[in-house]
């Protein structure tokens, strides 16, 4: 019977926005960075939604926040359901924050029609998924499944040398909770998809079976800061210019084959003044790809490449690896859950690979572990402009209740 059950998409719909007014740009995007005081703001707006469902909150030691329902029998693991509220500097407003308000919509839900579950029912919110003001992206999860240490999270720190341990006291979201370290009866995560394919073949629902494989670098290029007028093109030891050349060789790298990725997004360049040649440019470099074998391929590419530009230019280049995560293949019994819930509801479905990198990535290392994806306009995600129809939230919304139904009985 319970099977019959809707979620309220009209409630989904305006959390969504509601949400999306803390750090909205002029664009209709969303700049809520983590562990800022927007993110703050959000995070107090959920929990307070959350007790209005009647869950109970707790925040562990890296401000990942779980709001729980209690099941019948609570001897047993939790089904978990979340996402991430921190945002891109040029963030969406569906990025993350759906997978949050679809969880929460979830536990409303049962609220409402007073319906326990075997299982107890947890609603999850990771901090820093988005990794673009600490290192290590999908840090709260990572922590929460073992991949990073407590201690290596909190020494992260930002572009301005404030620490995430500093900055998570300040906003107040520094909990006692142990991270981690406690079994899961399963895991789902609601996301858009942020890619053109659902949209492109007329499916609503996205069956995610697993995710690229990442691997991330920081390039320090040291050159030599010179005077841009007396000194000769042939003296230079220029940095930046030698930067440039990596940075085509990431692209070419990545467009040998279908499903091989590289972006160079973030660039620090020194002393960055008009009429001075660089002496030191810092860059980062995200390669994904379905196999470990085509991270390996692009890295010993861009090796080799720097190796080459090093001595022609007489710059001293080092690569350091920030991030690996091999190719992620979700859980089968979790996965299928998800494709009968689209069935039973007759939404036209499809399996599907993760580009994006999600904290369920982290998960499916410790939990049983699947993802819903829903389509997003044109494809569109990391900016402002990013959209999603509340149809199509709402069936993401449904077919996600039907799982977590099916998982915690
Ligand atoms: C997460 O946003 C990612 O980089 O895939
Ligand atoms: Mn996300
Ligand atoms: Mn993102």
């Amino acid at each position: 019977m319970n099977a019959d059950i809707r979620i309220d998409a009209e409630r989904l719909w305006s959390s969504l926005m509601d949400m999306a007014k803390i750090g909205a740009t002029l664009k209709g995007g969303v700049k809520r960075l983590t562990l800022t005081d927007l993110d703050r703001q959000g995070r107090d707006r959920f929990v307070g939604w959350c007790k209005e469902a009647g869950l109970v909150v707790s925040v562990d030691g890296v401000g990942n926040i779980f709001a729980r329902r209690a099941g019948r029998n609570n001897a047993l693991p939790p089904v978990v359901s979340g996402s991430h509220l921190d945002t891109q500097p040029s963030g969406g407003r569906f990025d993350g924050c759906f997978g949050v308000m679809a969880a929460l919509e979830v536990a409303r839900t049962l609220h409402d029609r007073g319906i326990q579950t075997e299982a107890p029912f947890e609603v999850a919110m990771w901090t820093n998924e988005e990794g673009t003001r600490f290192l290590p992206v999908m840090g709260g999860s990572g922590a929460f499944a073992g991949a990073h240490t407590v201690e290596e999270i909190l020494a992260g720190r930002d572009l301005d040398g404030v620490s995430f341990g500093d900055a998570l006291r300040a906003i107040g979201y520094a909990g006692a909770a142990p991270v981690g370290g406690r079994k899961l009866g399963a895991y789902f995560e609601a996301h858009i998809e942020q890619g053109p394919l659902l949209e492109n073949t007329g499916n609503t629902i996205g069956v995610v079976t697993g995710a690229l494989g990442q691997r991330w670098f920081e390039v320090m290029v040291r050159g030599m800061d010179a005077h841009a007028g007396p000194t000769p093109m042939h003296l230079r030891r220029d940095a930046l210019f030698g930067a440039s050349f990596l940075i085509q060789e990431v692209n070419r790298l990545a467009k040998v084959t279908e499903h091989s990725r590289g972006t160079v997004g973030m660039i620090l360049n020194r002393p960055n003044s008009r009429n001075v040649v660089p002496g030191e440019t810092v860059f980062s470099v995200d390669f994904r790809d379905t196999d470990v074998s085509g991270l390996d391929r692009m890295e010993q590419g861009l090796r080799a490449a720097a190796a080459g530009i090093a001595r022609e230019q007489g710059l001293n280049i080092d690569i350091r690896q920030t991030i690996f995560f091999p190719p992620c293949h979700f859980d089968q019994s979790c996965v299928a859950a998800v494709r009968a819930g689209a069935e039973r509801l007759g939404f036209r479905h499809m399996d599907i690979v993760s580009g994006a990198g999600h904290d369920a990535v982290h998960i499916a290392g410790v939990a049983p572990t699947a993802m819903i994806f829903v389509p997003c306009e044109g494809g569109i995600s990391h900016n402002e402009i990013e959209n999603a129809k509340p149809d199509d939230l709402a069936a993401g919304c449904n077919v996600l209740l039907q799982a977590v139904l099916a998982k915690a009985g």
